[in-house]
């Protein structure tokens, strides 16, 4: 599956503002006091975790982006300190992963994803004890204003549709936040998770616009609402869009999962750190 830079761009403003201020202190915090981090990304598509992760980490940040798409890599600004990599994460994830890494990161993947490929991500991130920050996992919640009555039919169908193989296997789709917590406690590693969730405004008329149009082709590729309906739905939500009436809130959750051992050693350097007459 592949996506536009465009897109990328235009959903990046909405990702920044929704991503959960609790978990990303959580990583911060995880991370502070080293004087020099490795980051994986991992879909880094255009550099957006990057961007929204950087000015919360220590100083000396080392950056390895990763993503099967090459146009979307040549747009990432480049900087001495990133490494980027064209690399399938069916084929290579585990490449990805070795050497020396302290975080690893991905943003909008893990509802593209299989619940083997989950499975596998987990296994081999946990054989290395390496902390996750897994941002804007889509949910599966929709909300419009005002209403229509064909909304939760569309947002059904769209559901389903979020679960088709999108180059991983079968999608997780909405199930992603849930399973994605579940793989990880099974292996002991302490989750955190927040509500990341896109607040779209009465004038944010191309990001409603985007969306309205996407979902009213998934939904009506699915077979599972009548074109009619469909059609009925996206002229009465582009009336409220056009009038300023729209506004749509989409849910996403954002995970932080750390192994056991790497909590017991942050306190304790907390504890050093915090206490100077020790
Ligand atoms: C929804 S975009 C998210 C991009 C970026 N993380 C962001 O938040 O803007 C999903 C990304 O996954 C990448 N991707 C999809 N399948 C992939 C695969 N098999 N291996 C590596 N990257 C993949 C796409 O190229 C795209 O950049």
């Amino acid at each position: 599956m592949s996506f536009s830079a465009e897109w990328l761009a235009l959903r990046e403003p909405f990702d920044r503002q929704a991503r959960h201020p609790g978990v990303l202190q959580r990583v911060a915090a995880a991370l502070s006091g080293r004087p020099a981090v490795t980051i994986v990304d991992l879909a880094c598509g255009t550099g957006s975790t990057l961007r929204a992760l950087s000015p919360h980490l220590p100083m000396r940040q080392s950056w390895r982006l990763f993503d099967n798409d090459l146009s979307l890599l040549a747009r990432v600004p480049p900087a001495a300190n990133l490494h980027l990599q064209p690399l399938d994460l069916v084929i290579d994830l585990e490449a990805a992963l070795d050497g020396p890494v302290d975080l690893v990161t991905t943003s909008a993947l893990l509802d593209l994803v299989s619940d083997s490929w989950l499975e596998r991500f987990v296994t081999e991130v946990a054989a290395r004890r390496l902390p996750i920050y897994a941002s804007l996992t889509y949910d599966g919640r929709v909300e419009f204003a005002p209403a229509d009555r064909h909304d939760l039919a569309v947002i059904a169908a769209v559901n389903s549709h979020q679960r088709r193989d999108k180059g991983f296997g079968p999608a997780l789709g909405p199930l992603a936040p849930r399973t994605a917590a579940e793989h990880l406690e099974k292996v002991g590693y302490a989750v955190e998770l927040g509500d990341a969730d896109w607040l779209l405004h009465e004038s944010d008329l191309a990001m409603q616009e985007a969306m309205l149009a996407g979902w009213a082709v998934a939904a009506s590729e699915t077979g599972e609402i009548s074109d009619e309906a469909v059609g009925g739905w996206l002229v009465n939500r582009r009336a409220a869009l056009m009038a300023k009436r729209s506004t749509i809130r989409v849910g996403h959750v954002d995970l932080f999962a750390s192994p056991a051992d790497a909590r017991r050693a942050d306190r304790s350097q907390s504890n050093s750190t915090s206490s100077p007459s020790r």
